[in-house]
């Protein structure tokens, strides 16, 4: 366990004993991850398992009823809102469904979260919305509304909107689902790119168990509630688990 404030470079996101009621329903009892400060952690797990909830509880959308989430070795409950405020700009955030805002254009779209933050010169503003769209190869798209995009490219652009503050931190929920192969294997590469070239650490949330073995160096995944693996995609493949087995190997569709 990271000490608060204090070394937190090997765990930059420390989710510690999170559980979590919703209703009579409990989503989460007792979720322990550490996400090491660089790397690309892939959680999976069941439909209804979690997974989301579990991302919303990183940014601090949802509180726990007990446990901790500590980033950078600070507990998030204790921050005052603007201090969770300004954690909450370091991160990039893809929702599960895009959620573009359908009456902007992809450039407006791009420039939300710069719009919203600061009064910057306009031209400033254009050139970083179009690096943005550069990264996600969307450049000639700028004046395009959401409706007139294929699936991914909305995808990417929701990307590049989350990738234009440059966050120190990326979660992304389905990245590549309903995608076809080409474009899911260019969200991944993006994803690796986001590592490698910033050093950004990311949580991805996937069904997708190719996208996963690429793009991962650790695995988690999440059953019953809990984290029940946490490895190497070698790891997972090679544990002989029999629930882990059943799946990875795609018995895992219902609901635990
Ligand atoms: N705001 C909410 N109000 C009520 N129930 C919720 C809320 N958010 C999530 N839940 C419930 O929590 C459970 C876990 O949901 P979650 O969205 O985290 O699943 P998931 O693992 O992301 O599933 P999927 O793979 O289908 O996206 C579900 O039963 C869901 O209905
Ligand atoms: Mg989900």
């Amino acid at each position: 366990m990271s000490k608060e404030n204090g070394n937190w470079d090997s765990a930059f996101v420390c989710l510690d004993n999170l559980s979590k009621s919703i209703g009579t329903q409990d989503i989460l009892s007792g979720v322990s991850l550490e996400i090491r400060k660089g790397e690309t952690m892939v959680l999976i797990g069941s439909s209804g398992g979690g997974k989301s909830v579990t991302l919303k509880h990183i940014t601090g959308l949802m509180k726990p009823d007990n446990g901790r989430v500590l980033i950078k070795g600070q507990d998030i409950a204790s921050l005052t809102a603007r201090q969770l405020a300004a954690v909450r700009q370091r991160i990039g955030l893809l929702f599960q469904n895009g959620a573009l805002f359908d009456s902007m254009t992809v450039g407006q779209n791009v420039a939300f979260p710069l719009r919203e933050r600061t009064q910057g010169a306009p031209e400033k503003l254009i050139e970083k919305v179009i690096e943005a769209l550069k990264l996600v190869n969307l450049e000639g798209h700028i004046n395009k509304m959401p409706v007139d995009l294929s699936g991914g490219m909305r995808k990417r652009v929701a990307l590049a909107r989350a990738m234009i503050t440059h966050p120190e931190l990326m979660l992304y929920d389905e990245p590549t689902a309903g995608l076809d192969p080409v474009a899911s294997g260019a969200i991944d590469k993006l994803i690796l790119q986001m590592q490698e070239n910033y050093g950004v650490t990311s949580v991805v949330v996937t069904h997708d168990m190719k996208s996963a073995e690429k793009i991962a160096d650790r695995i988690a995944f999440l059953h019953k509630g809990r984290v029940y693996f946490c490895g190497t995609p070698e790891e997972l493949r090679d544990c002989g688990d029999s629930v882990v087995t059943n799946f990875i190997s795609g018995h895992s569709g219902l609901p635990s």
